[in-house]
C-alpha cells in the first residue's frame, strides 16, 4: 500500500531522515518507534506530502505520491503531533472547518461530524469551546478532524503525549477499533508500551535511520535475549538452583536472597515445570515474576541507550 524507498531529508547539516526504507501493507498497524529527534515527524511529513524529501521515493499503491498529491491527501488522514485546532471555536465548528477543507458540505458533512464524534466520544461536548477542553479531549478532537473524509490510511504522530492514562487508553482502543474497521494505521511513538500494544509491525528509528524492523517477535528474537523468571520461595536451599537448571529450556539459575533468578526460552511452558520441581524439593513458591524481553531491550541492545531518559 505504502512503500518508502531510500528516503533522505536534511535541514542544512542535520540529516533528519538518513536513508529510510519500509513498507506498510493494507491492514497493518505499523509502528515507528524512536526517541526525540529520531526523525519520526519528518518522515511522517514527507509521507503526508507536506514536506518534499531531499531524495528518495514514496509510493502509494505503486505510484509516486508527489505526482498524485491531491488524490493521496484524500486517501490519508493525518493526526499531527502539534494539536491543530482553533481554541476559540467549538468542537463542532472545528470539525466543520476541517471537513470543509476536505470538500465535505451540507448533510454529508453533518452526518460525518456525528459519526466521528461517536468514534472519539465527544458528542456531549461538541458545543463547548476547545479552550475549555482537557488535553485528552483536544487530542481526541485532533484525531476526529483527520477522520472526517473517511481516509483509508490514518497517520498518527505521537497522539497520546501529555494526556492522562484514561484518555490515553481511550485513544489506543480507538486506534484498534479503526483498524478493525479496515483502516491501515501508521503510529509513531516513543512509548514502547503503546507500540507493543498496538502494532503488528515495527520500525525502530534512531538518528534518522531505521535500526531494526519486523514483527515484535522477530525484533526480540534478533537480540536473542532470554526471559527472566524470578521465583521467590518460602525457603531456599543451596541445591534448588541446580535442580531448576535440570529443566529443559532453563539456561541458568542463581540464588539471590530468597529468590531464584532463572533465564529461559519460553516462560509459558517453563512455569509448570518450575512449580513441580520446587514442590518435589519440599519448598513452595511465594511469588513468580516473569520479565519478557521487550522493544525497550531491543533498543538498548542496538543503540546502547535507553528509549527514554
Ligand atoms: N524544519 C526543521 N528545520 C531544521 N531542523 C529540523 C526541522 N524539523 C526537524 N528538524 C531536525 O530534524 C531532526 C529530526 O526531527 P523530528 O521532528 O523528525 O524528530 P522526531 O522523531 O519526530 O522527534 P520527537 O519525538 O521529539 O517529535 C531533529 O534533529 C530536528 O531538530
Ligand atoms: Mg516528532
Amino acid at each position: 500500500m505504502l512503500k518508502v524507498e531510500n528516503l533522505y531529508k536534511n535541514f542544512g547539516k542535520v540529516n533528519a531522515v538518513d536513508g529510510v526504507s519500509f513498507e506498510v501493507k493494507k491492514g497493518d498497524v505499523f509502528g515507528l518507534l524512536g526517541p526525540n529527534g529520531a526523525g519520526k515527524s519528518t518522515t511522517i511529513s514527507m509521507i503526508s506530502t507536506l514536506l518534499a524529501p531531499s531524495s528518495g521515493e514514496i509510493l502509494y499503491d505503486g505510484k509516486s505520491i508527489f505526482d498524485n498529491q491531491k488524490s493521496v491527501r484524500q486517501r490519508l488522514g493525518v493526526v499531527p503531533q502539534e494539536i491543530a485546532l482553533y481554541p476559540t471555536l467549538s468542537g463542532y465548528e472545528n470539525l466543520r472547518f476541517w471537513g470543509s477543507i476536505y470538500g465535505l458540505k451540507g448533510s454529508e458533512l453533518k452526518n460525518r461530524i456525528e459519526e466521528v464524534s461517536d468514534i472519539i466520544e465527544l458528542n456531549g461536548r461538541l458545543k463547548d469551546r476547545v479552550d475549555k477542553y482537557s488535553g485528552g479531549m483536544k487530542r481526541r478532537l485532533n484525531i476526529g478532524a483527520a477522520l472526517l473524509h473517511m481516509p483509508e490510511m490514518l497517520i498518527m504522530d505521537e497522539p497520546t503525549v501529555g494526556i492522562d492514562p484514561q484518555s490515553r487508553n481511550h485513544i489506543l482502543d480507538t486506534v484498534l477499533k479503526l483498524n478493525n474497521q479496515g483502516i491501515t494505521i501508521i503510529y509513531t511513538s516513543h512509548y514502547m508500551e503503546e507500540v507493543e500494544y498496538l502494532c503488528n509491525k515495527v520500525c525502530i528509528m534512531d538518528e534518522g535511520k531505521i535500526i531494526a524492523s519486523g514483527s515484535q517477535d522477530e525484533l526480540v528474537e534478533m537480540i536473542r535475549e532470554k526471559t527472566q523468571i524470578n521465583v521467590r520461595l518460602n525457603r531456599v536451599d543451596g541445591l534448588i538452583s541446580e535442580k531448576l537448571k535440570e529443566i529443559k529450556g532453563v539456561s541458568d539459575a542463581r540464588i539471590s536472597d530468597d529468590t531464584v533468578v532463572l533465564h529461559g526460552d519460553n516462560a509459558d511452558t517453563l512455569l509448570a515445570d518450575i512449580a513441580l520441581k520446587v514442590s518435589e524439593n519440599g519448598m513452595f513458591i511465594k511469588s513468580i515474576d516473569v520479565k519478557k524481553p521487550n522493544l525497550e531491550a531491543v533498543f538498548l541492545h542496538l543503540t546502547g541507550k535507553a528509549l527514554r531518559d
